[in-house]
């Protein structure tokens, strides 16, 4: 008998049951009918699994830490990121969970949110697919996922009371919009309600929010559970439609009971959550007989390596710094313990306990020896220590100045990107930006790696250094494989999913982040990201899409059919692109769409569309991308509804948003105009 049959048997006080959790991680099962409990399990980029050790104390189970969030949209590639999330459904599975609490997905608004490093992007277009893509592989090894934290959870600072105060064409375009994109194309098992408020309501008691936006508007068709914590008002959560508090909250089933007996809830919506509930546990149950009871570690290693390096972006490489020649550079100098102690991940919920983490420097010393490369290393740095207290800097910048090439490894960790907490800076701590200053005064040849999980101001060095690797937070092979890009055994492709502004002042939030008085006004609106600083023409330091590659690309051919799209007319956007270099290489071509006689407020540009191509040298390869109607619309708030204007709209093909190589003036007509 199916689960949603055995509605009808159960007691009122059954339903209750299953609409809170019985502990931390599991549901309550209903043994008199064979409902089972199911197990829900952080995170986003590694199975976060909590046991009792035989003396009783805590352990976490070992897991593949793969990149962080950030990192995977850096390699802008979607079956790669579902390659990864069918290993994460194998290890969930392995480890007896039924759902693995990820993606997270919110919108970059400030570079300074704490849990940047486990979101995609400032993009809701390039988030939403990354998200689908993740979603569809965990739950294609019969284990579900929840797209969280929904929605508009931007920041930590005050997270668990802040009301957010967004027009809707905010929402709609940017902070909805990814979850959007993700529901409608791969339907997660559940969605996570965030902590805030929005216009002053719980998310988790928004019926705004959970009923008419995500079931109605965007299809949802699977259970919301709040976040830890993030019921306030059992009763009232329910009435919107939440169907799952987590976790346990022991005043939570009589609050349930009271609020049924005085008619403030109703039966009917009490069998509705629980029939979604039941709906769950069905897809639990039958996930289970599809899963794997193991895994092959190695391979996931192996896996998270393969991810790590197609994250790895080449900022700058002025006069081809990189990769490390043999005939240019016979003595290599190598700075700082991030090296050696890699930061390949962020704190709070979504941190992974994996005994496999790897520097990158066992690799580079065994590179530079098959390269007769004299290696010379100086921890220098320990970001682990209380301070960033200096050790052997003489020493190290003697090594410095003698050497062909200096590599120095810095970063953030963990302590200064995580949960609960936002960054109150992005720069690097003043000791490590110091230690750069000092080495790029000693050797012009000064290459640096950043190990980070959001956009850094470099400012202060920048201008110093000939050559900036942003290895992202890696995961835990995410060493070796910034190791391979350094001596150019990988060719780099990774593209920013965040733009890096060129300070924080210069950012969109920075006048109303956090916000006062428990509110924050996004006053940007949809102007986020790169939809700002390219509408009001701001220079940053390195722009949203952006990635170099030790080989070259060139774009020719670009033809749009038909050439008026309308109403259930899409566009088809042809191009070639071709590896003018002289090694193989991956590019990722993206395609912009700009209003040119906008009636509205729009951006300069937003992102429509994107593909990954790989190359071999003079190979070239034609890109069809395809645009439909909605990729011209944008929110009215008088319909309440999408609209797109009728009138021309300039395409725009390139190599990141503002390296544009190709664009057409395409007319586009409308269903609906006004005078
Ligand atoms: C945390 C996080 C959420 C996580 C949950 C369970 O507060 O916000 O992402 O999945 O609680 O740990």
């Amino acid at each position: 008998m199916a689960m949603t049959d055995k509605l009808s048997q159960l007691t009122m006080d059954e339903k209750l049951l299953l609409l809170v959790g019985r502990d931390n991680w599991t549901t309550e099962p209903i043994e008199r009918l064979g409902i089972p409990s199911i197990r829900v399990s952080d995170g986003p980029h590694g199975l976060r699994k909590e046991y009792v050790k035989e003396d009783g104390s805590a352990g976490t189970v070992d897991s593949t830490c793969f990149p962080t969030g950030s990192a995977l949209a850096a390699t802008w590639n979607p079956p790669l990121v579902r390659e990864v999330g069918a290993a994460l459904g194998d290890e969930a599975a392995a480890g007896g969970v039924d759902v693995l609490l990820g993606p997270a997905v919110n919108i970059k608004r400030t570079p300074l949110c704490g849990r940047n490093f486990e979101y995609y992007s400032e993009d809701p277009w390039l988030a939403g697919e990354l998200a689908a893509s993740y979603i569809q592989g965990v739950q294609s090894r019969g284990v579900g996922t929840s797209l969280k934290h929904y929605a508009a959870n931007n920041q930590e600072f005050d997270r668990g009371q802040v009301s957010v105060e967004a027009d809707e064409r905010a929402l709609r375009e940017i902070y909805l919009k990814v979850f959007e994109i993700a529901v409608r194309a791969a339907q997660p098992w559940t969605v996570m309600c965030s902590y805030n408020r929005l216009d002053g309501i719980y998310a988790s008691e928004s019926s705004f929010l959970l009923d008419r936006v995500l079931r109605r508007d965007f299809g949802f068709e699977g259970v919301v559970m709040s976040d830890w914590g993030a019921v306030h008002d059992r009763p009232r959560a329910l009435a919107a439609s939440l169907e799952m508090e987590m976790p346990h909250r022991r005043e939570s089933h009589a609050a349930l009971e009271a609020a049924l007996r005085r008619g403030e809830i109703s039966e009917g919506e009490v069998n509705r959550a629980a029939a979604g509930m039941l709906r769950l546990i069905q897809q639990a149950v039958d996930g289970r007989t599809r899963r794997v009871t193991s895994y092959d570690r190695d391979a996931h290693h192996a896996l998270a390596r393969r991810a790590a390096l197609e994250a790895v972006t080449l900022l700058k490489n002025d006069d081809e710094v990189l990769p490390v020649s043999p005939a240019k550079v016979k003595r290599l100098a190598v700075l700082g313990s991030f090296a050696e102690q890699p930061s390949f991940q962020g704190g709070g919920s979504s941190h992974v306990f994996t005994t496999r983490g790897e520097g990158s420097l066992g690799r580079l010393r065994e590179l530079a020896a098959k390269a007769g490369v004299r290696l010379t290393y100086h921890p220098l740095i320990r970001p682990r220590s209380a301070s960033t207290a200096v050790e052997g800097m003489h020493d190290a910048l003697v090594a410095v100045s003698e050497a062909d090439l200096a590599v120095l490894f810095v970063g953030t960790d963990h302590r200064l990107e995580s949960e609960e907490f936002d960054r109150t800076t992005i720069r690097l701590p003043p000791g490590i930006e110091r230690v750069i200053e000092l080495a790029a005064e000693q050797n012009p040849n000064t290459v640096v790696v950043v190990q980070a999980g959001s956009a850094i101001d470099m400012s202060a060095w920048i201008d110093k250094v000939k050559g900036v690797v942003f290895a992202w937070f890696g995961g835990e092979s995410g060493g070796p494989a910034v190791a391979d890009v350094l001596f150019g055994i990988a060719n780099p492709c990774g593209k920013t999913a965040e733009s890096f502004p060129d300070s924080i002042e210069d950012t969109p939030a920075h006048e109303t982040y956090p916000g006062t008085g428990g509110a924050t006004w996004y006053r940007e609106g949809i102007l986020v990201g790169y939809r700002y600083y390219d509408t009001d023409g701001l220079e940053v330091l390195f722009p949203f899409g952006h990635g170099l590659s030790y080989t070259t690309f060139e774009y020719s051919g670009l033809a749009v059919t038909p050439g008026e799209a309308g109403p259930g007319t899409d566009l088809v956007v042809s191009f070639r692109v071709r590896n003018s270099g002289t090694r193989a290489g991956q590019e990722v071509a993206q395609l912009y769409v700009s209003d040119l006689v906008p009636r509205v407020l729009r951006p300069a540009k937003e992102l429509r569309a994107f593909a990954k191509v790989d190359l071999a040298p003079e190979e070239s390869k034609e890109v069809r991308l395809t645009l439909r109607h909605d990729a011209f619309a944008y929110w009215n708030r008088s319909l309440g509804e999408w609209h797109v204007r009728s009138g021309d709209y300039q395409l725009l093909v390139g190599s990141s948003s503002r390296d544009i190589r190709l664009e057409r003036r395409v007319k586009v007509q409308s269903a609906r105009d006004f005078s």
